[in-house]
């Protein structure tokens, strides 16, 4: 093929340059006597991006399917309680593992769409007056529907009604574009990865961990019960030992970690608000693409629509993956499919990461041509149409909060 490729995939999303040259290092020591000058101000920094002062940041080799074991593994014995929802397909494969690992997983099944239900958890919340329930989880943004959940009302749903379970999020395709707030919602484990939000190869497992998490790994005994999960792995623990010396319990991911020290970088200096309402911005236009198609975004409601993921609904007689493929073949455009329940149903656009208007126009610009190809009626050029608008007639804000920071 001739030209760039689009990935507008959902992750992995666009490589910066700067993250690319900053891995482009012969291979290095991972015991040097200096590396600690490396490794702890990075560590300092996730932090920041997490946005926790007391929480901790390990990076593990790994993915966001390993953070999630991590999570669950490190704090949680066969049986305990956990509450969940399942509203998409990574919502779901959570809870799957969850029951993999013989928790007791009370699940609220959702329509895909929707998003982490309020209600639903306080009245399972209120009804668990022994506190049986020991983890609540919340997929902050679901991927496969582009649904972002509200982890701050959990949080304040779990405050008021005084029940002591760890918060645990899914962040991995919210963290470092979407707002996050591991310290003021009082999230106990935040699980990313880095290829979304971080702009990086898959590869990391990047999971923050509370001080409450941290303080009773080391200090109460649910280690030595018999049904402890166990997690030789991903010991929160044995990592935090290591990490304060800024060395690794085993040979770190080095090289995609100066990749991270890039990525890391490049947030910070954007500014960690100009980069939310920068995603805000740009999914916004393809929402409004969206409606000039005609067609309907999968999240039911327009408070949860993720501003990095869009999932196009096509109409009945369509077969989205038909769009999918043309966009692939015909223009070299990847888009993201419809996982499980919704394969078929919905193509997705991945708005996230190193992006900007007129890499979203391409985008669109890709999917109105595949559209065509699949049969699609719509008006050509409505969309892109309407996201030069709204990109346009929005510009003047956008300059004006750049100015602002
Ligand atoms: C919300 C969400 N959680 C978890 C995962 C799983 O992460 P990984 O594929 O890095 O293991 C993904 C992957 O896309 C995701 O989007």
């Amino acid at each position: 093929m001739i030209g760039n490729r689009t990935l507008a995939v959902p992750g992995p999303t666009n490589m910066p340059f700067r993250v690319r040259q900053a891995m482009d290092v012969a291979l290095e020591d991972h015991r040097a006597p200096d590396l600690p000058d490396f490794t702890l101000p990075l560590f300092a920094d996730l932090k920041k991006v997490f946005r926790t002062e007391t929480g901790t940041v390990f990076v593990f080799p790994g993915s966001g399917t390993g953070g999630w074991e991590a999570a669950l593994r490190n704090t949680l014995s066969a049986g305990d309680g956990v509450l969940a929802s399942s509203f998409g397909q990574f919502s779901d494969l959570w809870v799957q593992m969850c029951r993999q690992l013989n928790l007791n997983v009370t699940c609220i099944d959702q329509e895909w769409g929707k998003a982490t239900p309020i209600d639903a958890y306080r009245d399972a919340l209120a009804a668990d007056k022994n506190h049986s329930i020991k983890a609540v989880l919340v997929c902050h943004n679901e991927t496969a529907t582009g649904v972002t959940s509200d982890v701050a009302a959990v949080r304040r749903v779990m405050d008021d009604l005084n029940h002591p379970a760890m918060l645990f999020v899914d962040g991995v395709s919210s963290i470092g574009s979407i707002e996050f707030n591991m310290d003021e919602w009082g999230v106990d484990v935040a699980v990313s990865g880095s290829q979304k939000g971080f702009m990086l190869p898959t590869g990391l497992a990047i999971v923050g961990v509370s001080e409450r998490v941290l303080y009773e790994i080391k200090n109460v005994s649910t280690r030595d019960a018999d049904t402890y999960l166990g997690c030789g792995y991903f010991d929160f623990h044995y990592m935090a030992e290591t990490n304060r010396t800024g060395y690794f319990p085993y040979t770190p991911a080095m090289t995609l970690m100066r990749g991270l020290r890039a990525s890391v970088d490049m947030l910070l200096e954007e500014g960690l608000d100009n980069v939310f309402a920068r995603h805000h911005r740009l999914a916004e236009g393809v929402r409004q693409a969206i409606t000039a198609w005609g067609l309907r975004n999968c999240a039911v409601d327009q408070a949860n629509f993720s501003d990095t993921v869009t999932a196009i609904l096509v109409n009945e007689d369509c077969d989205a993956n038909d769009v999918i493929k043309a966009a692939y073949h015909n223009y070299g455009v990847s888009l993201g499919g419809g996982l499980s329940k919704v394969a078929g149903k919905v193509f997705r656009i991945g708005h996230l990461g190193w992006l900007n208007e007129a890499m979203v126009l391409q985008m669109l610009g890709g999917a109105e041509m595949a559209m065509r190809d699949a049969g699609i009626q719509f008006d050509a050029g409505s969309g892109v149409g309407a996201a030069v608008t709204y990109f346009t007639d929005t510009h003047a804000e956008k300059a004006k909060l750049l100015a602002a920071e």
